[in-house]
């Protein structure tokens, strides 16, 4: 028998259990302040995953191993349901965001030609700074001949309301703007831009990944036709989601097969992911406390690395943000080099820049934004989560003046050694 602690939490666990990678890491001391990328699985609802593995049947098997997935599934869809405060039938579960946003992006083009939506609606309208499911969905759509708008952003985080309405028309069928951006925390307007695509006749997709957790929402009140959630960014499990389709709303599958989520998304249901989604959005709604102690500790990490580091700007400051995002770009740091430094000091954060196979590209979103190359390649972001804590950012905080301190004295050597 090992014990584990996650959390707070302890855990008894067999001894090839306790071997998994998982618990192996938990060893290490180290912070994590990357909650935007993904969150830890909460460690209360650990104590709950051996039950539902228990419910191994297949959901649509009407044995009675069948029956116990099946209730929990339906459980579940209630639990999403009352917190969005819609209609169970207009949840479809899948294996998470990048997935609903396809499927309602690629949908939409799907009715479009064939004939389901009146073909003079064939224009669509998209922000600079979505995700790259999103983002790559429409760049599909673009290969196929149809007009994409694409909404700037300004490098203060606002989306460009102006350009919006300019290009708003009768020939608009689908418009997608994220509720809030990922790598700077902007939070968008949704309810003011879903107001007036609805005034034109369009239809309103919002990817609400990462304001789960973070923002109270209403979601009703945004009167979206289509929105996406993803587990793994509010402590549910990885590899599952679920996608929001107002009743009434064009859709098409992107995935055929069985008769699974009323035949609206084909493969047998991820029981134990959807279990953990219906768990979660227990425990955060209505966590305004919680919200507060984020945005408090948040504040004051902002407070403390303006106080004692050089050349650093928030960024999107002057806009509405996630209480638990903190964007910044260093000037004269690269954003991969200092990362690393924080890696090997124990902190796991992130950088604008995507490292794809040793090849360091700046943040397209920053690139989008008006940033240049530099400025999007010294850029870092730190995401709290709901078990941060004050000492972590202090700690934090210390740790990052001292390497910034040593690589600006290294590149300032560099630079003499160079002339
Ligand atoms: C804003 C946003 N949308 C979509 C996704 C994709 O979600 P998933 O990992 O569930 O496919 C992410 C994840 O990084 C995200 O941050």
């Amino acid at each position: 028998m090992f014990i584990i602690w996650i959390y707070g939490y302890r855990f008894e666990l067999s001894e090839s259990c306790a071997k998994s990678p998982v618990s192996m890491s938990l060893n290490l001391r180290w912070s994590y302040l990357d909650h935007n990328a993904t969150t830890p699985v909460w460690g209360e609802m650990i104590q709950e995953i051996p039950k539902w593995l228990n419910s191994f049947g297949n959901p649509s098997s009407i044995h009675q191993s069948g029956r116990s997935p099946k209730n929990i599934i339906r459980e579940a869809r209630k639990s999403i349901a009352d917190f969005l405060r819609v209609s169970p039938l207009e949840i479809i579960f899948n294996s998470g965001a990048s997935e609903g946003n396809n499927t309602v992006i690629k949908g939409f083009y799907e009715s479009l030609i064939s004939g389901r939506i009146p073909a003079e609606r064939n224009e669509f309208m998209c922000s600079l700074v979505e995700h790259p499911s999103v983002i790559k969905s429409y760049k599909f759509i673009e290969s196929k001949g149809l007009k994409v708008h694409w909404i700037p952003v300004s490098q203060k985080g606002a989306i460009d309301l102006a350009f919006f309405k300019e290009k708003l028309s009768s020939k608009i069928g689908l418009v997608s703007v994220m509720g809030a951006n990922n790598e700077t925390g902007n939070i968008f307007p949704i309810k003011k831009m879903a107001q007036e695509a609805h005034e034109v006749g369009a239809f309103f997709h919002c990817d609400c990944v990462q304001l789960i957790g973070k923002t109270l929402i209403d979601f009703l009140d945004l009167n979206v036709d289509y929105a996406t959630f993803s587990g793994h960014k509010f402590y549910a499990l990885k590899g599952t989601g679920f996608l929001y389709v107002k009743k009434n709303s064009p859709y098409q599958n992107l995935i055929d097969g069985g008769a699974q989520e009323r035949s609206r998304r084909g493969g047998t249901e991820n029981t134990l992911g959807i279990a953990s989604l219906g768990y979660m959005v227990e425990v955060i709604s209505n966590q305004q406390e919680k919200i507060d102690e984020i945005e408090n500790l948040r504040n004051k990490l902002e407070a403390i690395i303006l106080n004692r580091v050089d050349g650093v700007k928030i960024t999107g400051i002057e806009n509405p943000r996630l209480v638990n995002t903190s964007h910044m770009t260093l000037e004269g740091i690269d954003g991969e080099t200092l990362l690393m430094n924080l890696d090997l000091e124990g902190f796991h954060v992130s950088t604008g820049a995507a490292c794809s196979s040793g090849n360091p590209e700046p943040s397209p979103v920053l690139l989008n934004m008006g940033f240049t190359r530099d400025q999007a390649q010294s850029s870092l972001r730190v995401s709290l989560g709901w078990n941060s804590r004050y000492e972590e950012i202090e700690r934090f905080s210390l740790a990052l003046e001292k390497i910034i301190i040593r690589l600006r004295e290294i590149k300032h050597g560099q630079k003499y050694f160079n002339n």
